[in-house]
């Protein structure tokens, strides 16, 4: 249809001064779409077993020795290099190992100093964990340097960014899967296995949601480094974080294996807060007299996403309204039933007649408890009560890497769902109109296997340390 108007529309957008703004290192580009044939089909890859998987760790904020503290006491992995900005940073996390057989070797003081990390030698799998807007780059880099990628969410910010993704993937045979946690959340993984069972009938669409007050966070002026939340949110339009509520929707789903994102649209509502936010803190703060003046993302951000076997999803954002609780909407609408969690408690309906009884809702949940979220107990148990779904996803990762199994979620998810931001930006600064997500399986999708592996078919026995 009218792709070149759409470009050129969008191109001219970024030179009246979108793009302005936008942190350092940070490639605003219209999403384009770029001729691809698949090159090797990384669904369901299966990577050679290595006994020990030998990790390295790119950005220790707070996200970073996070991962550090859970891989750290999983059977089988060695910690071998670990890398910030920052020296305060490094010399921080690695008090984490002390006591530990762990001795990376540790990079910082220079902005590119993740680039040694990345051609070590020794490593078999490197961890993103920098602001979001570096992942790509980050991502692709260590895979060209023959190691396999695990990047925080959102994998990428342009649809450039998504298909260098891809091609690298396909190109290097290396795994590179983004860390979205949420996916093995407990009702995520509940509501994946009743709709795989046919609980739901035909799943017709899914709501989902980040919606949880980041004011705080991302006005103070110590908990990200170098304010880059409060910058994105000042140079960048649409969803900027969709991946915890969609990912597990587009499970579900079967994206990118059965179905996959046809179009989507998207829309915003006026910033009411942040800069009034910015405004007021500069009265009597000129650290924030910068802040002052810029425009933001508005507060509540809606992208309709519609597959091509006609399914939809609704997914919002809202970072900013005065809500106590974390709202993370999950609801599964399908021809038999729905479920949906929050606000909570979480809950089914299968007929005209309401909600079901707790003593239902608990009599199907046992029933249609999947594998795995037994073993998430058996290893937050052993693991002193922490973990959960961060817990879940390392380890996974982990086992998976050591037992050459398929990992569960890969390249093209990763593409696909982070594609959903620079999408959702262009058609916001496009009064809405609708724009066309890309195949990045190149077809594939139609014959790919579902890949998470909620019934652990494909699981070995690695353990958790204590
Ligand atoms: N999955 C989740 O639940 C979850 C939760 C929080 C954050 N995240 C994601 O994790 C990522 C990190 O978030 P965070 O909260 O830890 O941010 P943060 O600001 O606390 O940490 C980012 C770190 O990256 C470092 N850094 C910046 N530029 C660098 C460079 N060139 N080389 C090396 N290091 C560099 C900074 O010094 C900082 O320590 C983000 O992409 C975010 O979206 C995911």
């Amino acid at each position: 249809m009218n792709s070149r108007r759409n470009f050129i529309r969008t191109a001219g957008l970024a030179s009246l001064g979108l793009a302005a703004g936008l942190p350092e290192g940070y490639a605003s580009l219209p999403p384009g779409r770029k001729p691809h044939k698949q090159q090797f089909n990384m669904s369901g890859f299966r990577a050679p077993k290595m006994n020990t998987v030998k990790i390295g760790i790119i950005g220790l904020g707070q996200r970073g020795p996070s991962h550090l503290s859970t891989m750290c006491h999983l059977e089988g992995v060695e910690i071998r290099a670990l890398c910030d900005l920052r020296p305060e940073k490094v010399n921080q996390v690695v008090r984490i190992l002390e006591g530990t057989n762990h001795k990376p070797t540790l990079y910082s003081g220079d902005k590119d100093i993740w680039m040694k990390l990345c051609g070590q030698e020794d490593l078999d799998l490197v961890i993103v964990t920098t602001p979001w807007y570096m992942h790509a780059s980050m991502s692709v880099y260590a895979m060209e340097h023959g190691k396999h990628v695990a990047s925080e969410v959102p994998a990428a910010g342009t649809v450039e960014e998504c298909w260098k993704l891809v091609e690298t993937a396909e190109r290097t045979k290396k795994h590179m899967i983004m860390l979205e946690n949420y996916a093995y959340g407990v009702f995520q993984l509940l509501t994946l296995n009743m709709a795989r069972q046919g609980f739901f009938g035909e799943v017709v669409h899914g709501d989902c949601a980040y919606n949880t007050s980041k004011m705080g966070n991302n006005f103070s002026k110590t908990l990200y480094w170098d304010m880059w939340w409060l910058r994105l949110y000042a140079s960048r339009r649409g969803n900027i974080y969709p991946t915890h509520g969609m990912g597990p929707v587009a499970q579900i789903m079967n994206i990118n294996r059965g179905d996959r994102f046809d179009y989507l649209v998207s829309m915003e509502s006026n910033d009411f807060m942040m800069q009034a936010q910015a405004r007021e803190l500069a009265q009597t703060d000129d650290f924030f007299k910068p802040f002052a003046d810029k425009t933001y993302r508005g507060n509540m951000s809606s992208t309709l996403i519609r597959t091509v076997r006609g399914k939809t999803i609704l997914v919002q954002h809202d970072a900013t309204s005065p809500r106590g609780p974390h709202t993370m909407i999950h609801a599964i609408t399908g021809t038999k039933g729905l479920a949906q969690e929050y606000p909570l408690p979480p809950r089914i309906s299968r007929d005209l007649k309401g909600w079901l009884s707790q003593e239902e809702y608990d009599r199907l949940a046992k029933e249609y408890t999947p594998k795995i979220i037994d073993r998430m107990g058996e290893l937050t148990r052993q693991f002193g009560g922490h973990g959960g779904g961060d817990l879940l996803e390392c380890w996974r990762l982990v086992d998976c890497l050591r037992n050459g199994f398929p990992l569960d979620q890969d390249v093209y998810d990763a593409a696909a769902w982070s594609s959903v931001v620079p999408l959702s930006e262009w058609s916001v600064l496009n009064r809405s109109n609708s724009i066309e997500v890309p195949d990045f399986t190149q077809g594939a999708w139609k014959t790919n296997e579902p890949n998470m592996d909620i019934n652990l078919t494909n699981c070995g026995e690695t353990r958790v340390l204590t």
